[in-house]
């Protein structure tokens, strides 16, 4: 085992070095030899460290820089080191390890069981050695050709992107002072959209197992100063609300305990200088981590004003020994800086995750017009009655029909039937066959609900596999919605939940799956120990990734009760998120808000559902529905079959006319013009148009005159034409009026008098 592991470390370096000496004319150096510096310069912003005399390496800085400027760093000063005294923080290690330094927050801590007799010399062992010290031994560029797929350049987002473009890997290896154990810092460069994706290799050369206390993907310095940090906070069906908050001197986590993202933290972070930014404008430092587990942004504001942030995984539950010649490679923590506000960060991490993120299947240039059934028809499941709301959903303009929990084992309530994953004669007597061939006959894709990694003690998969789930032998095993979680530890269960999947696809020409993950963790007990963590997200992203490979036309939607499983990791795996379960518009819209801080509107499925909420009682018009729901990627969960012919039609007019701006809806950039306690208005951006969606949602607006909400991006002597779905005429106006002045006031009195009022324009140059 061990001899394999160090052949298999071996074959990877000989692989990376014949990358290397081929990629070698190919790559930016990035490196000044005369000061010993690297700098990774982006289109605007900037990242640079530098290795100290006794090769320690220190992170100099980044931060947003003008488009253009030119970075030389070949004759820097030397860098302000203090020397050793009560605060080495000065050191602003560019991977902060726990040895010299112990009392602040540290990136790594292993634990070396003993010191070689070499090095005691007689000396007593003082083991263990919870002594790292790491140096720089060497670099490379490589090239990131995601064509190629590279096993070795980790983390894999999954499956090609939309870019296929190339991009800059800057290595840097380093090794402990005495120990043979390696830590190699790979950073990704997307220059276009200023982001850096950071992940670590710990290669453990060393005879003795080594111990990994403490493992952060990488640790991000920001400019020492006073900070505020803008992120998201909630709960099921109250996901993302936007907090920002200023980040006093001290620590501040965020972070998920959990076998999914969480509902409570999402794992991404805006901080900018107090008072210094705001939406629209000034430095904003971002970070999100590409991971769907355990994890945490660890924020240390120091005295000194020095502030880090370390992101990696929750170590509450941690454990991780390398054995001789083994190696454990994180996955990713991307981080970027803007010069142009919170609006600029978002804006840059769209873009990066829409292009080199999100997975491009063929023929995918946009994500589907979606009908869902939960919400009209929940258990309540027959043949005749999918295929009439099929019927209704392809008339009005839908692409996608997905069918939701119920369809399978003894699944008709949500007290038995999880892990059973064959059709329910009871509700469909002559299987799917019928309603998948009726949905693609009416031109549609066919999906399903699965929830494949739980299951209802009242399952045959249970009875047969009693020791599946997660549990302690002899101790209480808590239900979560009448489930446990299957031991992903297993790999029989990940296997078979795979081969499940698989054969219902292939038997019923499944081309999407809503994968939904219905309860948090507990009782975390399995055959792979406390890896568990870590290997029950590696085995949802491997079933998701060998159905990929194997079936190129599957989607894939990340649901966890709502939006429990959104972050850049899964996002490299699914095409659409469903952000949470509160479909009532008046709610959502916020929820919309904080999502968009750091993730893309192509992938937040929204739904248009009943006129009176399941979830909130709540009635709302339908013009309101549709205005929030087409601010992704649109979705209808309302039951059809109850609809009028007029309703009908309503819906089948406003979904061809999201058809008509979801070009610029799934792709264009996202300006969030006017973000207040009841108002939120957006404009979406591409080359000659705009989306323009209004919403104004709480309370009475009576006595205030709305400010003018001015548009951006156009050209000011060129001409606009606004339309509404009706397509109606709304007037033409001058690029430059529109930025000046913003569009008319909507509603009665100038739009003073109505408290709930929304809609959704297009701005197209004539
Ligand atoms: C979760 C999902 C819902 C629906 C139900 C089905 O709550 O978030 O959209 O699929 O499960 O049981």
């Amino acid at each position: 085992m061990v001899l394999l592991r160090y052949l298999g470390g071996l074959i990877r370096r000989l692989h990376r070095n014949w990358k290397v000496a081929r990629n070698q004319n190919m790559s930016t150096n990035y490196y000044y030899d005369s000061t010993r510096t690297f700098v990774i310069p982006m289109a605007e912003s900037f990242y640079a460290m530098r290795i100290l005399e006794d090769d320690r390496l220190v992170n100099v800085g980044s931060g947003a820089l003008p488009a253009g400027t030119i970075l030389d760093f070949s004759a820097m000063e030397r860098y302000d080191e203090s020397e050793y005294a009560f605060d080495v923080q000065r050191w602003r290690l560019e991977l902060p390890t726990y040895g010299d330094i112990s009392y602040h927050d540290v990136a790594l801590k292993v634990a070396f069981p003993e010191a070689p007799s070499s090095l005691t010399d007689g000396d007593a062992p003082h083991s263990p050695v919870r002594d790292l010290r790491l140096r720089y031994i060497g670099h490379d560029v490589v090239s990131s050709d995601t064509d190629e797929g590279q096993p070795w350049l980790a983390p894999e987002h999954g499956l090609p992107t939309k870019s296929s473009v190339a991009r800059d890997v800057l290595v840097i290896r380093m090794k402990d002072i005495a120990y043979d154990l390696y830590v190699t810092l790979f950073y990704r460069i997307t220059p276009e959209y200023g982001i850096i994706e950071r992940w670590l290799e710990i290669e453990n050369q060393t005879p003795f197992d080594v111990p990994v206390e403490a493992l952060a993907f990488g640790t991000v310095h920001v400019p020492n100063g006073r900070y505020d940090l803008t992120r998201t906070a909630g709960a099921w069906a109250r996901e993302f609300g936007t907090v920002t908050q200023p980040l006093e001197t001290g620590k501040f986590i965020l972070d998920h305990q959990g076998l999914n993202t969480g509902h409570p933290n999402n794992p991404f972070y805006l901080l900018n200088r107090r008072g210094e930014a705001t939406e629209h404008a000034g430095e904003v430092f971002f970070g999100a981590l590409a991971y769907s587990g355990n994890w945490s942004l660890r924020f240390e504001a120091l005295a000194t004003t020095a502030v880090r942030v370390h992101g990696g995984y929750e170590t509450t539950d941690f454990e991780l020994t390398l054995e001789p010649g083994e190696t454990h490679c994180t996955p990713a923590f991307v981080h970027g800086v803007s010069g142009q506000g919170r609006g600029g960060a978002s804006r840059q991490l769209h873009g990066f995750i829409r292009d080199y993120v999100l997975p491009n299947p063929p023929g995918g240039e946009f994500r589907p017009v979606l009908y869902n059934s939960w919400e009209a028809t929940y258990f309540d499941l027959s043949t005749e009655s999918q295929i009439a709301l099929a019927r209704k959903a392809a008339a009005i303009g839908v692409e996608l029909y997905c069918v939701d929990d119920g369809w399978f084992g003894a699944r008709r309530h949500d007290r038995a039937g999880l892990g059973d994953w064959t059709v329910s004669a009871d509700v469909f007597p002559d299987g799917l066959t019928p309603l998948a061939d009726e949905v693609r006959r009416l031109g549609m894709r066919f999906g399903l609900w699965v929830e494949p990694e739980m299951i209802n003690p009242d399952s045959d998969l249970y009875r047969a596999h009693p020791d599946w789930v997660l549990h302690y032998p002899g101790r209480p095993r808590t239900e979560g919605r009448q489930q446990l979680i299957l031991d992903f530890g297993r790999p029989e269960v990940v296997e078979h939940i795979f081969e499940v999947l698989d054969s219902l696809v292939r038997d019923n020409g499944i081309t999407f799956f809503k994968w939904d993950m219905n309860r948090y963790a507990s009782e975390p007990g399995s055959v792979s120990g406390q890896a568990i963590w870590r290997d029950h997200v590696a085995g949802v992203y491997s079933i998701m990734d060998q159905l990929r490979a194997k079936y190129p036309a599957l989607d894939i939607q990340s649901c966890s009760g709502g939006g429990g499983r959104i972050d850049i990791g899964i996002l490299g795996r699914v095409d659409q998120v469903w952000t949470s379960d509160n479909t009532d518009p008046i709610d959502r819209v916020f929820i919309e808000d904080g999502y968009s801080l750091a993730y893309p509107l192509r992938a937040m499925e929204s739904w248009v559902t009943h006129e009176v909420n399941h979830q909130t009682g709540r009635r709302t018009s339908l013009d309101l529905r549709f205005d929030v729901a087409m601010r992704g990627a649109l979705g209808i969960g309302t039951p059809l079959s109850k609809l009028s012919d007029d309703e009908l039609e309503a819906y089948r007019r406003k979904i061809a006319f999201y058809k008509a701006i979801r070009p610029i809806v799934q792709g264009g950039d996202l300006y969030r013009l006017r973000i207040e306690p009841g108002v939120s208005i957006w404009q979406i951006v591409v080359d000659t148009a705009s989306v323009y969606s209004e919403a104004f949602v709480e309370g009475s607006r009576l006595g205030i005159y709305n400010a003018p909400t001015r548009l951006v991006g156009l050209v000011a002597t060129s001409t606009y034409a606004v339309t509404d779905e009706h397509n109606a005429d709304l007037g033409q106006y001058s690029g430059s009026q529109l930025m000046a002045l913003g569009l008319p006031a909507s509603g009665p009195g100038g739009g003073m008098n109505a408290s709930v009022r929304s809609r959704t324009l297009l701005v197209k140059k004539v």
